[in-house]
């Protein structure tokens, strides 16, 4: 096909068949290289790009919390190599809701046109971008890992003078008890002391939720999700063991979601109705073990049946299926397959679907190999349906030619990108 040589200078491509799409399906189409249309979007096939924090944007001056175009190296190249769906890292709703100064942030003019030169890009390519709205709660104001890692520790609180904001880490609730790793100040621990939100706080981050969705739109995102997961401000207002408010958001399951769903609510109000909307969710916080859960109750993978049973109403398409994070005690156990968060996925996939709920789930965790990706997604008769899309971190990040790679592995055929065309294995020039 003829090529217009000044878009491609612009990294445009005249393709209509993108990287990543199968060059033909048929019955032996493995589901996992299928389209799948949500609302207005169609992801090119279920492999998508899990959010992946970067700790590379300015930390102070003109542009803090501005993308840079290194995302168009590490999530942008994954989708020029065929990855369906970029999700773009936690964003900070606000500023004291960055995890570290430099995380990336969505709450000004600055912010909204870092974002849009990153989508701009993934469309050029033939990709889908969404944006992954957040607030850090008591997990905020911490230094990047790489800092904290000289140190010799997994976390590091983040100063006044080097970005932080330790008088504003905010949490459901306060106290050195409520600090992250439980250890509050000591020199040992690497979290700062969070205060309680008021009533007012909270209503002010659902707003902020709100107002940078609407900047997610004007920037051309395509697909947005709200961060309920991995300890982060929502999922801590989710689990009585990190919610001690005895207010109408804490206490009972209805008023523990609450912080959520009025999210939700704010979000989806403010976005087109034809914009996809995923919520990241704990299947499980793994605290039922843990003295606080045995006393205060815990987040389950029952609580999480529960709230995504609601969720459908509210607009929300897709529920991202995770673990992890609230919890400096709790006893992880992901490496046990029936404990994974592909495993609670398909679980809750095939509950959810017994039951007529239509939502679509979507999971992540240790999904390396071609054969475990296309089988996650594939129904089969005993199991049940597969989940509708999988997300993959650490994998892309080593290896940006993985979408190509399971294609190649599963023999299916699928468009490269037009300019590594003549690397292909086999006939040149074949499009
Ligand atoms: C460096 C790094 C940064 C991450 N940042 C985020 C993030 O911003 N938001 C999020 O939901 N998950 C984040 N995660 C979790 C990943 O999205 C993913 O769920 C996790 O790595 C498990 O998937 P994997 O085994 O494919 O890497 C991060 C993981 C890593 C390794």
């Amino acid at each position: 096909m003829a090529q217009d040589p000044k878009s491609l200078a612009a990294g445009q491509s005249q393709r209509q068949i993108t990287a990543g799409v199968p060059l033909s399906i048929d019955e032996n189409t493995p589901e996992l290289f299928r389209p799948l249309s949500i609302r207005s979007v169609t992801l090119r096939n279920r492999i998508c790009v899990s959010p992946t924090c970067m700790y590379s944007v300015a930390s102070s001056g003109p542009l803090t919390g501005v993308m840079t175009p290194l995302y168009i190296t590490t999530i942008g190249h994954n989708v020029f190599k065929g990855a369906a769906l970029a999700m773009i890292e936690a964003t900070g709703v606000q500023p004291n809701g960055r995890i570290t100064p430099h995380c990336p942030g969505l709450w000004n003019d600055a912010q909204q046109t870092g974002l849009k030169s990153i989508v701009d890009f993934i469309h050029s390519q033939g990709g889908l971008c969404g944006v992954q709205l957040s607030h850090a709660g008591r997990k905020s104001s911490t230094q990047p890992p790489l800092v904290a890692q000289q140190l010799g520790k997994s976390s590091a609180r983040a100063s006044k003078e080097e970005g932080g904001w330790p008088d504003d880490v905010l949490g459901p609730s306060g106290g050195v008890e409520q600090s992250w790793d439980g250890k509050g100040l000591d020199p040992a621990g690497g979290y700062h002391i969070p205060r309680g939100m008021t009533e007012l706080e909270i209503q002010d981050v659902v707003s902020n939720y709100a107002k940078a969705a609407q900047r997610a739109v004007k920037a051309g995102v395509d697909i947005l999700e709200i961060h309920g997961a991995h300890g982060y401000l929502i999922n801590q207002f989710l689990n009585p063991v990190t919610n001690r408010r005895t207010d109408r958001y804490g206490g009972s399951f209805e008023n523990r979601v609450r912080l959520l769903l009025e999210a939700i609510i704010a979000v989806r109000a403010v976005i087109p109705k034809s914009m996809p909307l995923f919520v990241r969710l704990n299947c499980t916080d793994w605290t039922e073990q843990t003295e606080a859960g045995k006393k205060f109750g815990s987040w389950t993978e029952e609580s999480t049946h529960k709230l995504i049973r609601m969720l459908p109403n509210l607009g929300v398409d897709l529920v991202d299926i995770s673990s992890g994070g609230n919890y400096h005690s709790a006893k992880l156990n992901v490496f046990d397959g029936d404990h994974s968060h592909t495993a609670m996925a398909l679980r809750i996939k095939k509950t959810l679907q017994e039951e007529g709920n239509k939502i679509l789930i979507g999971t992540v965790g240790l999904i390396t190999e071609a054969n475990q990706a296309r089988d996650l997604v594939q129904s089969d008769a005993k199991r049940g349906p597969g989940v509708d899309i999988i997300s993959v971190g650490r994998q892309f990040l080593k290896e940006p030619d993985w979408v190509l790679k399971v294609a190649s592995e599963l023999g299916v055929e699928v468009a490269w990108p037009l300019q590594l065309e003549r690397l292909r294995p086999g006939p040149i020039a074949r499009i």
